[in-house]
């Protein structure tokens, strides 16, 4: 795991969208795996602006997302599927059949989730991930207990991340409580993964994450076993860590390695 920590929110999101320019410009048909929630906004606004200046385009990208919630319709305004037209699809030139975002309507949502698991295998795989991270460890809807395999499904919300997500219901409004969610193994499957995680209330989930066991208890914690894994966290995230200097010290260290061998 690659661990970079940044000052701020901003910093942060500067860093991960710079991860996802590059990338772009190295390789334009490229396949993304992206994320909801507050974390990824101020990155995806980024990404629209580097869009709009030229420096990107998104004409040969695909995209899956990581979750969706089961019951809602794409044109629900809590539906991830929603929240991506919002913030970032309607606003690139990526065409509409190259967005995909698991079927919260889908008749039979179990056969949903194995096509989707096809559809990203026919794509080629996913080249570039993007998650947030829950407070309690969990990558797109992998709750904690969680299978370190487990590929595409149903997936029950924990209570925990039904009263965290509720700030974006209305009072009274239908929350669902059941969702449609990548695998750890489907996440764990992508070429390149970046989490990005801010503020002090996911300081222990990072924590867990990258000093805790591999363990189902902290989902997130399956990407110690990846092999090209990048958090990125503000000073907030990363004030539970116990070896805080030691990830300062190893990122000045590789880049003046980079800077020496004139990759930087
Ligand atoms: C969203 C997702 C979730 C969020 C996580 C953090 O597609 O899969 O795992 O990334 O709940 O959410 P925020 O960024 O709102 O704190």
């Amino acid at each position: 795991m690659q661990i970079v920590i940044q000052a701020d929110a901003a910093a942060v999101a500067e860093h991960g969208a710079a991860v996802f320019i590059r990338q772009l410009q190295q390789q334009p048909a490229s396949v993304l795996g992206l994320a909801t929630g507050s974390t990824p906004v101020a990155l995806y606004q980024r990404l629209i602006r580097a869009y709009q200046q030229g420096e990107i385009s998104f004409r040969q990208v695909k995209t899956f997302n990581l979750d969706e919630y089961l019951g809602l319709s794409g044109s629900h305004p809590q539906s991830y599927r929603y929240f991506m037209q919002q913030q970032l699809f309607k606003h690139i030139d990526i065409p509409a059949t190259a967005t995909a975002v698991p079927d919260g309507m889908a008749a039979d949502p179990i056969a949903a989730c194995e096509h989707y698991e096809q559809q990203i295998a026919a794509a080629g795989g996913i080249d570039l991930q993007l998650l947030g991270l829950g407070r309690n460890g969990h990558i797109g809807f992998n709750e904690p207990s969680s299978g370190l395999r487990s590929r595409t499904r149903i997936k029950t919300l924990t209570q925990d991340t039904i009263k965290d997500n509720a700030r974006f219901f209305q009072p009274g409004e239908y929350q669902p409580h059941l969702s449609l969610t990548m695998g750890i193994g489907t996440i764990l499957d992508a070429r390149k993964v970046i989490l990005l995680a801010t503020g002090k209330a996911k300081a222990q989930a990072v924590k867990a994450m990258i000093e805790g066991p591999l363990s189902a208890s902290c989902p997130a914690s399956a990407l110690q076993l990846h092999q090209q894994a990048l958090v990125v966290l503000d000073e907030e995230a990363a004030s539970e860590l116990s070896q805080l200097e030691f990830y300062r010290h190893i990122e000045r260290e590789n880049a003046s390695l980079l800077a020496r061998l004139g990759r930087s």
